[in-house]
């Protein structure tokens, strides 16, 4: 297969870490016999600094010319730092996401069995935990306006926003992912006190008989964020709202042991966007000690949304290898045991391969 790849590092960690899953992939396509053909372009605080942009045109149309977008991360602490800088990292991020049309963000979480230990829950609690957050990506608080300042600066505001449309599609693609898994789709909402939440509550009631084959149950957003970590292994699907979404998936990748374990998909339109739900780790960017395996493992999404199953299955195989053969970085390690760097374990799951 011949396949058009953006490649948008971004900031920080991501050059390193999209540059392992690059050696990944050119791995695959010389086994495979696949012809993968890569765009670089620039996203964030680096497209800031060169273009004054953090998402220009150019980047997106190289991403609309592509079949796939392999991303690594955005941010930079000299903008976190200042509020009132004008242009920041994230509305690239932000903008990128809407122009693509990318309105559902698949963040699916498993633990794996080596690594159980290594999260702070308790591995009886962890062991076996597998689910699949449906993040709604384009809109609510994200986007909605009016968002800003009064004009003496002493009052802020933001927006949420749903449309019926914006409910049901990504309500639609849950109900489906959940028939393709263990049929049971939990629906995480704040009905109780956010308009925009009894929106979603009636329309997943209203298209819950079309999928009779999927249980649906509703949970309280608080409610859910304790559930997660008292009893991961009851999550099938959750679906949720973008600001939610956001804190929940972080908040899961602790079940895992490491957010540097977890990978993600962002569909809607044409082009697709795989990237690590981690951020851009400053303070880790050009020491080679990041951990490259979110960035891998949505390199094995991406495979598996154009069709090339076996070709996923190989990276998440090699990955598991390096796991195992405790080829990990310092975020996985064990006391005392040897640390392995960025490279080194791209090195490693490529040669797997
Ligand atoms: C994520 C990130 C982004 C988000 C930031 C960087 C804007 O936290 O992808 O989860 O909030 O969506
Ligand atoms: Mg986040």
């Amino acid at each position: 297969m011949e396949l058009k790849i953006a490649l948008l590092p971004g900031d920080g960690i991501g050059p390193e870490i999209v540059g392992e899953a690059v050696k990944v992939l050119n791995s695959v396509a010389a086994k495979y016999g696949h012809t993968f053909n890569y765009t670089k372009a620039l996203v964030g605080a680096c497209a800031i600094d060169a273009t004054g942009d953090p998402y220009p045109e150019e980047t997106h149309a190289v991403c609309q010319a592509s079949d796939v977008v392999l991303f690594g991360a955005i941010g930079d602490p000299k903008y976190d730092n200042n509020p009132t800088a004008k242009v920041r990292p994230e509305q690239g991020l932000l903008r990128m996401r809407k122009s693509l049309g990318l309105f559902a963000n698949l963040r699916p979480l498993a633990v794996f069995d080596s690594l159980a230990e290594r999260s702070p829950l308790k591995t009886e609690i962890v062991k076996g935990a597998d689910f699949l957050c449906v993040r709604e990506l384009t809109g609510g608080m994200y986007f909605g306006r009016p968002q800003g300042r009064s004009e003496d600066g002493n009052t802020a505001y933001d927006t949420c926003v749903y449309t019926r449309e914006e409910v049901e599609r990504i309500l639609k693609l849950a109900f489906e992912q959940a028939q393709k898994r263990r049929k049971q789709l939990t629906v995480v909402d704040k009905a109780n006190v956010i308009a925009t939440s009894r929106l979603w509550r009636q329309i997943a009631k209203e298209m819950a008989p079309q999928y009779p084959d999927v249980t649906v149950e509703f949970m309280f957003v608080d409610n859910a964020a304790m559930q997660i970590i008292q009893r991961p292994t009851h999550f099938d699907v959750i679906v949720t709202e973008n600001l939610f979404g956001d804190i929940l998936t972080d908040e899961s990748s602790v079940i895992s042991g490491s957010l540097g374990m977890l990978p993600s998909a962002s569909v809607g339109a044409e082009v697709a966007l795989f990237e690590p739900i981690h951020g851009s780790y400053p303070q880790a960017a050009g020491k080679n000690i990041a951990n490259p395996m979110a960035t891998i493992l949505s390199a094995a999404m991406m495979l598996e949304h154009v069709g090339l199953d076996k070709e996923g299955k190989a990276i998440r195989d090699a990955v598991n290898k390096a796991i195992e053969a405790g080829v990990v970085t310092e975020d996985l390690a064990d006391a005392g045991a040897k640390v392995y760097s960025t490279t080194e374990v791209g090195d490693y799951v490529a040669a797997a391969i």
